[in-house]
């Protein structure tokens, strides 16, 4: 038996939902999907309203469409149509990466910077459907870039900063984007990050025709004649006046690249209005935000987290969202409460990983704060352990802070699954129960459906609004992807576990996908990222624990004939991995193998793989079928002997 936390009354008097209405309320959005998102569609202004509300099949050619005949525009509904009501209201409370900076930015002041720089982008030539690719630190400039792109119906594909010059190239490459907004440089816990001399490479080498660089540190960068502009220059010039760009709903709002099992990232697109509709909506009901309230996600905007949970959503629903540049143990390891007390932040949502660092530093840095604010707190990117869920609820929250486990993914643009604050009891671990409109099932590997309590594939049986509607430029990978392995339904990549009371606990991935750090890392990019290093035969990765972490990268190598296993060697492979793609891929283990254990068709057995670096060598399970089993035993004995 699992604990069980009840309800707060307090919270579900005030709340936008309690049990009883959140039952109701989700019986109706999956009986009549039409009525009840016909509904709720109105809760972002529509130039011309829809007439159609959902229109989507998970078999065939996988089409799904909502609202399809509106049309709108994200940044008028993030913005505009607020000015009258809240245009003094704070929009973004940014705090730096240094405690003395923050800046407190209103909705009409960011109304005008969005406009600034949507016709500073017109007057280089970006318009409606094309691509720009941002590579931006944590400064306000990333959200207006990412509302100017949404106001003159630009894709935005932001690349996370942590990304390596190669990967973003790539990026740029898939998404043919013609314009890069970057900054000359990062600054991370006192570091700075090289961003531009980073875009310089990528640039140089797809042949980017024009980029807008912000002035964040003044560091000495190169300006290319001809492509480079400096933001405050062509902001500074442009009119404060740019009418927003009539979208259909089904219209791309962007494009964000995110791991997959197989091959290189995908390019997940997502649309405008059912995207926009579905993100607002979740933000309101599972964080329980109301007017007034000071909200806070500790994500990147490089992830689908900032996109939805940091801007979209919070900004559509007219809140007070802040933006972090830092990182949660700087200057000290009470930042993260150090700003919850400086900003009187009501809603906090941040990451288990983030939560296990803290932890390790014991409560003295929490408790020196006061956090009498806070009302609810939200996890999100992988399973929360509950020793960590728990340390959040008694030292964060002091026992009566709603804790709102969120699932979801970068495919999914917005939460699936997870608490409602006023009308979930909660249970350490589990996310609990589907959102309005979201249909979970579980299935066993051939397909079957399982009903009551139960492990198995999680998969949803119908779309809801704010899913992607295809992989940018490649419908069918989207199809082979998401809707190949079960037919007519999305799977999602995880296990999960329904209990007797019909709460869903998400077990991991169950397919080649690994989560750092609540970050996603397919572990093909990074054997083929080994594998083009000269000295490197092959490699294969797998996930492995993490205390911190919760999974970290474990890589086998097999080096060339004539190649000799070192420790500078494996210091060399490291450092290689983190140039091909980014910090984010450093690899925590590596183990020399001079061969790896492969079927007979040549598939390499990462079940193995995954067991040896766990050390549990008693269930390697079967081995026969092996072209060589005694690759095993020499694996595990060089893993006993950790060489
Ligand atoms: C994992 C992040 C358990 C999961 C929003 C999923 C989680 C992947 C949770 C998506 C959670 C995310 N509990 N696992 N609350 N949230 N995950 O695309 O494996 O970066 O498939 O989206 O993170 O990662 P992504």
């Amino acid at each position: 038996m699992s604990d069980i936390y009840p309800v707060n009354p307090d919270i579900a008097a005030k709340a936008h939902a309690d049990n009883e209405k959140y039952l109701e309320m989700y019986k109706q959005s999956v009986d009549n999907p039409e009525e009840f998102w016909g509904e709720h569609g109105k809760r972002i202004d529509w130039f011309k309203p829809y007439t159609k509300v959902k229109n989507s099949s998970f078999d065939g050619d996988v089409d799904i469409r909502w609202f399809e005949d509106g049309t709108t525009n994200v940044a008028y509904n993030c913005l505009d149509r607020h000015l009258e009501k809240r245009g003094d209201q704070v929009a973004i409370i940014w705090e730096g990466d240094d405690p003395s900076e923050s800046e407190n930015i209103t909705y009409k002041d960011l109304h005008q910077r969005v406009n600034k720089l949507a016709n500073a982008m017109k007057a280089q030539g970006v318009g409606k459907g094309d691509r720009v690719t941002l590579y931006m630190p944590m400064i306000p400039e990333a959200a207006v870039a990412m509302l100017a792109c949404a106001r003159i119906g630009a894709i935005h594909a932001i690349v996370f900063g942590g990304f390596s010059p190669d990967a973003l190239a790539d990026r740029i490459k898939g998404s043919g984007s013609k314009m890069v907004i970057t900054a000359d440089e990062g600054l991370r816990g006192g570091r700075k990050v090289p961003l531009k001399a980073n875009a310089d490479l990528a640039m140089d080498r797809e042949g980017v025709e024009s980029c807008i660089v912000v002035k964040r540190t003044g560091g000495d960068i190169d300006m290319k004649d001809g492509r480079d502009v400096w933001y405050d220059e062509v902001t500074a010039a442009a009119s404060a006046d740019c009418p927003a760009e009539e979208m259909n709903a089904e219209d791309p709002l962007f494009i964000l690249y995110t791991s997959g099992s197989t091959g290189m990232p995908k390019g997940v697109q997502h649309c405008t209005g059912g995207y926009l509709v579905y993100a607002a909506m979740t933000h309101e009901y599972i964080f329980d935000y109301h007017e007034g309230d000071v909200y806070w996600c500790t994500a990147d905007v490089g992830w689908v987290t900032g996109h939805s949970y940091i801007v979209y959503g919070p900004l559509a629903n007219g809140a007070t969202t802040l933006m972090f540049e830092g990182v949660p143990n700087y200057p000290t390891v009470s930042r993260f409460w150090e700003v919850c007390d400086k900003h009187k932040v009501n809603i906090f949502y941040t990451a288990p990983t983030a939560i296990r660092s803290l932890m390790r530093e014991g409560k003295e840095p929490v408790e020196k704060c006061s956090l009498d604010t806070l009302r609810v707190l939200g996890s999100v990117g992988e399973p929360i352990n509950p020793e960590a869920w728990n340390w959040y609820n008694e030292v964060v929250g002091k026992g009566n802070c709603p804790i709102v486990d969120t699932w979801w993914q970068t495919e999914t643009g917005g939460i699936l699954i997870s608490p409602l604050p006023g009308a979930t009891a909660l249970k350490p671990g589990s996310a609990t129960r589907p959102f309005f409109g979201v249909e979970p099932q579980l299935v066993d590997n051939d397909g079957n459906v399982l009903e009551g309590a139960t492990d198995g594939n999680l998969c949803m049986t119908t779309s809801w609004p704010g899913m992607m509607r295809t992989c940018y430029g490649d419908h069918e990978r989207f199809k082979q992807t998401y809707f190949s392995t079960y037919a007519g339904k999305y799977f999602t990549g995880d296990g999960a576990r329904r209990d007797e009371d019909g709460y869903y606990w998400i077990t991991g991935r169950v397919d080649d996908v690994i989560n750092v750090s609540g970050h996603r890392m397919g572990t093909a990019e990074v054997e083929s990222a080994l594998v083009a290093h000269a000295k490197v035969a092959e490699a294969a990765v797998v996930g492995a624990p993490h205390d911190l972490k919760g999974q970290g990268i474990y890589v086998y190598v097999t080096l060339n004939a004539g190649e000799e296993p070192s420790d500078e060697l494996k210091k060399e492979l490291v450092k290689w991995v983190r140039q091909e793609i980014g910090p984010i891929a450093s690899p925590d283990w590596l183990q020399w193998s001079p061969g790896l254990p492969k079927t007979r068709s040549g598939k390499i057995m990462r079940r193995i793989l995954r067991k040896i670096a766990e050390d549990d060598f008693d269930a390697l399970g079967d081995t026969s079928t092996l072209a060589d089993p005694g690759v095993v035993d020499e694996l595990i004995e060089n893993r006993q002997n950790r060489q």
